[in-house]
């Protein structure tokens, strides 16, 4: 018979009955059976209570023994303490409460944005339960957690234990020698040539604009982020594997204020994709709820995994290819060692082959990457989409570049790509407000010191095993670091005088794919992508524009935002974050076909 395995929740009780709960119920027994001995018989009522203080006692006492302990350290390293956020509650759980609901209804890094602004620092301790945080917006000391002091940081168990049910271990989620193996493991593929890339990017665009152009002359918004969402995802899967989920020949949603959609039967296997689809986002958005909850997101779970169902789904897509393709390794495996000379790897599942044939880690492999990969540059090309239908003079100025550099038809190449300045300028400025991963976190390892933002003041104290959640977010709209107009959407910032006047002072404070030796392995790739598909659909519609009637009720942003300074006043859609970001319900928008410049 099967024994089930125990649900995370189990397991996590199961642990804090051993660890925590242990303390008082060994106190009671001793003061119980220890009175006996002496002859005085405790009452129950005098030693049970005597036995439930004791753990509050406890708590206290390694507390108290933690803080002074940190204030030796701090001082013998010649260092000051960040200022500590103080909450309302014992152990400041108000602040849980608060992050909770703003994660659900607020706009992203309400709540947080306040208490940097209360506490006028760029890097405050969010202590919650006694346990360090120390978040932290200011470039320098990114840079040491990234780069300068990198084997002092890592992702951590808790992060790895979190994820492991969906991705197990990979890339993404890995530390120490086996994110090296893995890191090792996958680079090459992504230095290879980039021209079979484009093949896979024109095909699936082709199929993005031949959708997109039946909806607008139909009459129909489209959610430029469900369809762009499919784009990376074909693209991505097809990248990996040399097949493709397909995602774009499934039905395709009609905005809710549409009562009679057109039927759309596109056949099971379009049935199957969008199945395949929904299971992957959920399986997401679930290890992204354990990351919010931290330490307590096992008692969520008592009694199932919340991954294991969508896992499910996604893994019966994936393992039958992943077993065909150690198959056929194995037979050709045979064959080429009789020849020399290595096999030119032709999707990244090959390249890993050549590593590696354990089906496991091929699976994890694959799977970090596809979250690395996929909604990640979905993200950054609907907010592109969003910002030309806000600011048609850029969308006028980029259509210009295009035309100019390609031309109406003809499909772009590496080299168009690279020579397009304002294209950059304009994914690099949607990335700056809206960067795909607003909010990170490492753990450090050691203690140790960062910079004070005063240079006049005492270097700040960072105690060993601390968490160190960092805001890209915050710090690409600081209006110290990018000037006045921080909050505006203006991509000749990176062009003009502004570029030397801010940027090129310190690389660190632009950081969309974060930096060091982690930094993101598909950069190359995701601009690649994303400026392919933008010239291809600036080439075939010449403006966009925001739907807002098209969005359900709820994913408009509240009236109250509008009363708000920079972009939570300004924006008309409602930003999200599960691991990265996304918008809420969408992303609809009307098309403008370009007039048919061939027939002309
Ligand atoms: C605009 C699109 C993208 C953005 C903004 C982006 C951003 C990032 C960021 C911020 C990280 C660091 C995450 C962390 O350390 O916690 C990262 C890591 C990574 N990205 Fe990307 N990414 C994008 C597209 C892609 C694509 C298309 C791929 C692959 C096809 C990819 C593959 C990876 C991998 C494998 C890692 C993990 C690297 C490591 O930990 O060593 N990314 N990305
Ligand atoms: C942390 O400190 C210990 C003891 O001094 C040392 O052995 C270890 O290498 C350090 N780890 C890192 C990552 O610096
Ligand atoms: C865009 O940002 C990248 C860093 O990610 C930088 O190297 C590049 O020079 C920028 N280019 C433009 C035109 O903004």
């Amino acid at each position: 018979m099967r024994v089930p395995s125990p649900s995370p929740g189990v397991k996590f009780l199961a642990w804090l009955t051993v660890r925590v709960l242990s303390i008082p119920f060994v106190l009671g027994l001793a003061l119980h059976h220890g009175s006996r001995r002496f002859g005085v018989e405790l009452p129950a009522w005098v030693s049970a209570p005597l036995a439930a203080s004791s753990l509050p006692m406890y708590i206290a006492y390694r507390v108290l023994r933690k803080n002074a302990r940190q204030r030796r350290e701090a001082a013998a390293m010649g260092a000051r303490f960040a200022p500590v956020v103080k909450g309302k509650w014992p152990g400041s759980i108000d602040l849980i409460g608060m992050m909770v609901y703003n994660r659900k209804f607020g706009y992203p890094g309400d709540g947080l944005l306040e208490l940097f602004e209360e506490l006028d620092s760029p890097v405050i301790n969010v202590r919650v339960l006694w346990m360090d945080a120390l978040f932290t917006v200011w470039p320098d000391h990114i840079k040491q957690i990234l780069a300068g002091d990198f084997s002092n940081y890592e992702k951590g168990k808790r992060f790895q234990y979190g994820m492991e049910s969906v991705l197990g271990t990979g890339v993404f989620n890995s530390d120490g020698e086996m994110w090296k193996f893995h890191r090792a493991m996958t680079r090459p593929f992504f230095s290879r040539d980039k021209v079979s890339h484009f093949d896979i990017f024109d095909h699936h665009a082709d199929a993005v604009i031949a959708i997109m152009k039946e909806r607008m002359r139909g009459g129909y918004s489209i959610d430029f982020q469900d369809i762009i969402g499919r784009f990376t995802m074909d693209s991505a899967t097809e990248f990996l594997f040399g097949c493709c989920v397909d995602s774009l020949k499934a039905n395709i949603p009609y905005a809710p204020d549409v009562l009679f959609p057109p039927p759309q039967s596109r056949g099971e296997q379009a049935e199957r994709a969008n199945k395949f689809i929904e299971a992957f986002n959920e399986a997401m958005q679930a290890i992204a709820e354990r990351e919010i909850l931290g330490y307590i997101w096992p008692l969520y779970e008592i009694f199932r995994d919340t991954t294991a169902e969508p896992m499910k789904i996604v893994s019966a897509f994936l393992d039958p290819i992943i077993r065909s393709a150690v198959e056929k390794k194995q037979t050709a495996g045979a064959l080429a060692a009789e020849k020399t000379g290595e096999i030119e790897a032709e999707t990244l599942l090959d390249e890993l082959l050549q590593s590696t044939s354990d089906p496991k880690v091929l699976k994890d492999e694959t799977l970090n990457i596809l979250l690395a990969g996929r909604d990640t540059t979905m993200h950054v090309t609907t907010m592109v989409i969003y910002f030309l239908s806000m600011y048609p003079d850029v969308c006028t100025r980029l259509r210009e570049e295009i035309l100019t550099h390609v031309g109406p038809t003809r499909r772009p190449t590496y080299n168009d790509i690279k020579d397009m300045k304002y294209l950059r300028a304009v994914i690099n400025e949607s990335m700056r407000l809206y960067p795909s991963v607003p909010f990170n976190v490492r753990d450090c390892i050691n203690a140790t010191t960062w910079p004070s933002p005063d240079p006049n003041d005492k270097p700040i104290y960072v105690p060993a095993s601390t968490k160190v959640p960092y805001a890209v977010f915050f710090m690409h709209r600081r209006r110290d670091l990018w000037g006045p107009d921080a909050e505006e959407f203006s991509p000749e910032r990176f062009l003009d005088e502004r570029l030397k006047k801010y940027l090129l002072n310190n690389a660190f404070q632009f950081l969309p794919f974060n930096a060091g030796p982690r930094i993101c392995l598909g950069q190359q790739f995701a601009y690649n992508e994303m400026s392919f598909m933008l010239i291809r659909l600036l080439q075939s519609f010449s403006s966009f524009e925001l739907d807002e009637a098209a969005f359900a009720p709820e994913a408009r942003p509240p009236k109250e935002w509008a009363n708000f300074p920079g972009r939570k006043g300004i924006d008309k859609f409602r930003p999200k974050l599960h691991l990265t970001m996304y918008t809420s319900d969408g992303m609809w928008i009307k098309i403008k076909e370009a007039p048919n410049l061939e027939e002309a």
